[in-house]
């Protein structure tokens, strides 16, 4: 017999896939990846290893003896001035998650409802004059800015300074030659935003309104002011891209299959649809977690101190759980997806992106517009592949 040991193979590495392959069909690279080589290093990613499979990109996320996310090398660290509890493990993670949770937690995000209703009339208003649009620019950046600057407690940022402070960060963030001019960049948003993160507490102090950064500053005993600021960043980093995509990209999958658009009117039908939506292109496709104890998966060892990537948006396509997981289908059966994660740092934004677009935004457009449909002779061109969703969605109104 042979001993087990001989077996174990090192990470193969794939030097086919290019970023542009993942930057335009990340799918395809996926699908082959889960058949051939489920764990690889990615010659496109400088090297780092990946993981397909949704059973192993759930272990990733969850199996904390192995892995963890407190990673002292990555520049996600420089850009926001510090490191955010995505990046922290344990005690020092649970207790600054535990500061901002109660904002976002089913009952207190209710209290937002009659305001992203409001927004939303606001925007479906405007396009009554027009027969047609560009979704991207006249709905879901506005909406994404909108409800997010409620949520996170900044009422007087304007919304193209969210959007430029989120597309800094990101940059920032994978600016993995830490080159010196775009830190520069970052740090002028750091600056930025410090500033409006400091004017606002003064704020929510006098007058307490249950956003993130009230509930954050009127904590019996607050976080320093320094790990505030870059858990304020992390949700501009992490949430107003997002939910634009995930937006965008639902409504994408609905108009280019018009026959399921009256189940969405069914009880739980919006549900259904938005939760597809997000499975079908996950607004972040990957995320990432250093080995702290090395182990060995599907025969291949997984050295100590190698950083890896779940990639979330493959397993959502994983063939042993989703049949036929390129189509967008909002009859599948329920079964949770991971474009939130999950784990110690699942998304804390998920039920009020939930609540804004499976109980306010979808629904509301749809009935304001019922003929809704792609302009015709359009291509949506979906992109990215840290952050990913249509560049633009082009429709008729009426
Ligand atoms: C569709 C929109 C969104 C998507 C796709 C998304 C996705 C994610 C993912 C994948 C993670 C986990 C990262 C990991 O495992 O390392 C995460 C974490 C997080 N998200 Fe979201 N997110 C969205 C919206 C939001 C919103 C609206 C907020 C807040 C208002 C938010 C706040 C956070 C925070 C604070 C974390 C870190 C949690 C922790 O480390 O404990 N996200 N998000």
């Amino acid at each position: 017999m042979s001993d087990p040991v001989e077996l174990l193979r090192e990470i193969p590495t794939d030097t086919q896939t290019t970023m542009e392959m993942l930057e335009k069909n990340p799918e395809d690279v996926y699908a082959k990846l889960r058949k051939t080589t489920p764990i690889v290093r990615l010659q496109a990613l400088a090297g780092k290893v990946v993981f397909t499979k949704a059973e192993d990109t759930s272990r990733l996320k969850t199996d904390v003896e192995h892995f963890g996310s407190f990673d002292t090398e990555t520049p996600m660290q420089r850009a926001f001035g510090g490191h955010t509890l995505m990046r922290k493990d344990g005690c020092p993670h649970l207790r600054e998650r535990s500061a901002m949770e109660p904002a976002l937690v089913f009952g207190q995000i209710q209290q937002w409802k009659p305001a992203f209703e409001n927004l939303t009339d606001q925007l479906l208003n405007k396009l009554e004059a027009r027969s047609t649009a560009d979704l991207f620019h006249a709905f879901a950046v506005p909406l994404s800015a909108g409800y997010l600057k409620l949520v996170l407690g900044l009422d007087e940022v304007a919304e193209n300074h969210l959007f430029e402070w989120a597309s800094l960060l990101v940059r920032g963030a994978m600016n993995s030659n830490f080159d010196p001019a775009i830190f520069a960049l970052s740090d002028h948003a750091n600056t930025e935003m410090d500033a409006c993160f400091d004017r606002m507490i003064a704020q929510k102090m006098i007058s307490p309104d249950g956003s993130i950064l009230s509930i954050m500053a009127n904590e019996n005993t607050p976080l320093a002011i320094s790990q505030i600021r870059t858990n304020m960043k992390i949700c501009i980093g992490g949430a107003v891209l997002e939910t634009r995509d995930a937006l965008l990209s639902t409504i994408y999958g609905l108009l280019s299959h018009p026959d399921q658009l009256r189940h969405c009117v069914s009880p739980n039908g919006w549900r259904s649809c938005c939760e597809e939506g997000l499975r079908w292109i996950a607004p972040i496709q990957a995320s990432p977690r250093v080995v702290k104890k090395s182990l060995i998966m599907r025969g291949v060892l997984i050295p100590e101190g190698e950083t890896v990537m779940a990639v979330q948006a493959s397993a959502n396509y994983d063939e042993d759980l989703w049949e036929n997981p390129g189509t967008f289908d909002i009859h599948r059966t329920p079964r949770r997806h991971q474009t939130f994660g999950e784990g110690a740092h699942q998304c804390l934004g998920g039920s009020v992106y939930r609540l804004l677009a499976a109980d306010v935004a979808l629904p509301k457009l749809f009935e304001r517009f019922p003929a809704l449909s792609l302009a015709q002779d359009t291509h949506v061109s979906v992109r990215g592949f840290a952050f990913r969703g249509p560049t633009s969605l082009h429709v008729e109104l009426v």
